[in-house]
């Protein structure tokens, strides 16, 4: 940070109501901006923490077709869930608001008007993709085709999320309304385009020029996009939900949700503090951090800007885009339509209490740099070797120990020997590190220093053993523990902004300091005489059971996925009941049935088919059925084909089962007991 700002204002991006939030948004946006938040605020920095609910676009729209209800009935819905748990992993936003909020509405439209007044747009009419069933125009995710650049084959009319490029619902090959599959055609309609050519150069300047310090993820996405050359952007669209466009002639279209969204971080600022909020965005003073993931990034640093750009007013773009990568779970992209994500209210219940832990896991597996991998394996192990066996330990030794001697009471210490000294220089340059991670958003390196605090209390407590110096030398155990003390102080100051709970739980235990960043690795933090509260365990074990508990409840899923993904093979050509007739298929009883040896996939049958012979037959379903599972039970089998000779047995049949979605084999059979030999007609 090369200049001395006065204040912080962090954004963190506004999630969408459609859906509750999950640990990819948690990993990718909140925690971070939760951990620069408190972090400013321990440095006694004035920080505003701004958050909400991004309540229009299409996607709602969608959810709440499906449903049957209203769009606004999905966003009340979604916006009291997120916020609640938001609320309960600490997440310590100043506001919460939402952009259906009339101050929202009112500060939007505002916006629009005055861009619209000073000429920065260009109005446009232009044909767009219109669904003449669902009698309305189309954008954004109300269309799927085929992406003109990577050609995938579900691309979004407003993003492909298979390469990540940005495109408009007319750049789509195939196009396919998703309201009801109709092929759409194409209308003539009015909208307001944001020239952001215009800006081109001044952001060239802005962001290649003057923000080489940017995360190399988010500069260099900028950069393509610069040199792809910027074309004028549509704000507004032909929906009903969205705030109205605000000028006469223009009923039926709305803003478009990324020209409002954005302006929410305006609104819930002014909502906060509707009488200085100007100076929060508008003072050259005033630093802007927008924390967001990497799909938002073109609309940080491109689109906002030149919308802030063109109302002018001094409002002030933003000194960094700490954007995000991805967080995969159990080595899958995270899906809400697809259910396939750690839902954080869900986790709430799972983990009472546990709200540190996950908060320590994501940020210690933070997508900083590339896309990272959430595993129910990895978050128990971290709780149970780091947090419990490092930092609970040490908090848990040093308690249980001043217990023991002193009645919880922290001694006086004598002089200082090079062993504690060497403790404090040691936490000093921690600091020191740790600091300059948080500034820069290295959150993932800065944990490692805070935990590095824990890692150097039990190294001290193994050097010193006060254990056994007790035997001999009770004055000298008073300075140990008395510096074992100041090292659970610097403990609960730097974990704060990671793990709130604990270090609230732990300043408690500690005489209820006050916690400020310039107490780290100060001396008397905790003064001689200060009673210590009881020991508690501030971490638990979390058992294969409740591991097992989240991984079955994802195989599940997986499953369920397969089946809804399921579509029946194309139907084979036609065919004439002549052609039918040629096969005599029927009905047998399973009298013997063994595996073959050495081959893995096969079975063999004995089947009663009302002859005397009986009949054999060899099956390649071995993967699927124990040779007991089918002994007594009914199939249906191919009478008349040929015999062929497999693995030395001549089969003379095939039973017939049927191919489920998710690979399985079923076998089938009458519905009930059939006279074996009975033909299938
Ligand atoms: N709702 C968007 C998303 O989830 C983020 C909006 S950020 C804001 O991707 F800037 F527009 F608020
Ligand atoms: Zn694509």
């Amino acid at each position: 940070m090369s200049k001395e700002y006065k204040r912080t204002l962090i954004t963190s991006a506004l999630p969408y109501t459609n859906g509750p939030v999950h640990i990819g948004h948690l990993a990718g946006v909140y925690v971070p901006a939760d951990i620069y938040a408190r972090y400013l605020r321990l440095a006694g920095r004035p920080v505003t923490f701004i958050g909400g609910s991004d309540e229009h676009g299409v996607p709602i729209t969608l959810k709440a077709r499906k449903e049957g209800v209203t769009p606004q009935d999905i966003v009340d819905r979604y916006h009291a869930l997120i916020k609640k748990s938001f609320e309960e992993l600490g997440i310590s936003f100043d506001i919460y608001s939402r952009t259906t909020s009339k101050v929202h509405h009112e500060t939007a439209s505002e916006f629009f008007r005055r861009l619209y007044d000073k000429g920065e747009f260009v109005e446009k009419s232009s044909e767009q993709l219109y669904d003449p069933e669902a009698k309305q125009f189309l954008a954004d995710r109300y269309v799927t085709g085929e992406c003109p650049h990577c050609h995938h084959p579900a691309a979004y009319g407003d993003q492909c999320e298979a390469c990540g490029t940005s495109l408009n619902a007319t750049d789509l090959i195939n196009p396919k309304s998703t309201i009801t599959g109709a092929t759409p055609e194409l209308r003539p309609t009015k909208h307001w385009y944001l020239p952001l050519d215009k800006w081109e150069p001044t952001l060239r300047h802005w962001i290649l020029d003057g923000h080489k310090e940017w995360k190399s993820n988010v500069y260099g996405q900028c950069k393509s996009w610069l040199d792809m050359g910027l074309q004028p952007r549509a704000v507004s669209r032909d929906l009903s939900w969205g705030v109205p466009v605000p000028v006469e002639g223009a009923e039926g279209k709305v803003l478009y949700v990324w020209f409002d969204a954005p302006i929410g971080y305006i609104s819930n600022t002014k909502e906060l503090l509707p009488d200085t909020w100007e100076t929060w965005w508008k003072d050259p003073e005033t630093r802007i951090i927008n924390f967001i993931g990497k799909d938002n990034i073109v609309f940080h640093c491109i689109v906002f800007p030149s919308m802030l750009m063109a109302y002018g007013d001094n409002f002030q773009l933003p000194d960094n885009v700490p954007a995000n990568e991805f967080l995969n779970l159990e080595g899958d992209k995270i899906s809400t339509s697809r259910n396939w994500a750690v839902w954080l209210h869900e986790y709430l219940v799972d983990f009472p209490g546990k709200q540190d832990v996950l908060r320590y896991v994501l940020t210690a597996n933070a997508p900083e740099t590339k896309d990272n991998d959430f595993t129910w394996r990895d978050f128990q192990a971290r709780n149970n070797n780091e947090l419990v066996a490092i930092l609970g330990n040490f908090i848990n030794r040093v308690v249980v120990l001043t217990h023991k001697y002193y009645n919880g009471a922290v001694p006086t210490p004598g002089a200082y020997q090079q062993v504690d000294k060497d403790a404090f220089a040691e936490m000093d340059s921690l600091r020191t590190s740790l600091t300059e991670n948080l500034e820069t958003f290295h959150f993932r390196e800065a944990l490692k220093d805070a935990m590095a605090f824990a890692r150097l209390g039990n190294k001290y407590l193994q050097d010193c053993e006060p254990w056994k110096v007790a035997k001999t030398d009770s004055e000298r155990v008073k300075t140990i523990m008395y510096v074992c003390a100041q090292i659970c102080a610097s403990i609960a100051i730097v974990m704060e902004p990671f793990m709130p709970f604990m270090s609230k739980r732990l300043a408690a235990i500690l005489g209820d300091f006050k916690l400020s960043w310039s107490l780290i690795a100060r001396d008397n933090v905790v003064a001689p005489e200060t009673v210590l509260g009881q020991p508690e365990l501030l971490f638990e074990k979390i058992d294969d059971e409740a591991i097992k508990a989240q991984t079955d409840r994802l195989e599940a899923i997986k499953k369920q996925n397969v089946v809804d993904a399921f579509t029946p093979a194309p139907v084979a050509p036609e065919i004439k009941i002549d052609d039918f007739a040629r096969l005599d298929l029927r009905v047998g009883t399973v009298i013997e049935c063994e595996a073959v040896p050495k081959a893995n996939k096969l079975l063999r049958f004995v089947i009663d088919d009302g002859t005397p012979e009986k009949r054999v037959i060899v099956s390649g379903i071995a993967e699927h059925y124990k040779p007991q599972q089918l002994l007594g039970k009914q199939v249906v089998f191919i009478a008349n084909l040929a015999p062929a000779k497999i693995r030395g047995v001549v089969s003379q049949g095939m039973i017939l089962s049927a191919l489920n979605a998710d690979g399985s084999l079923v076998v089938v059979g009458p519905s009930a007991q059939a006279t074996p030999g009975a033909q299938v007609k």
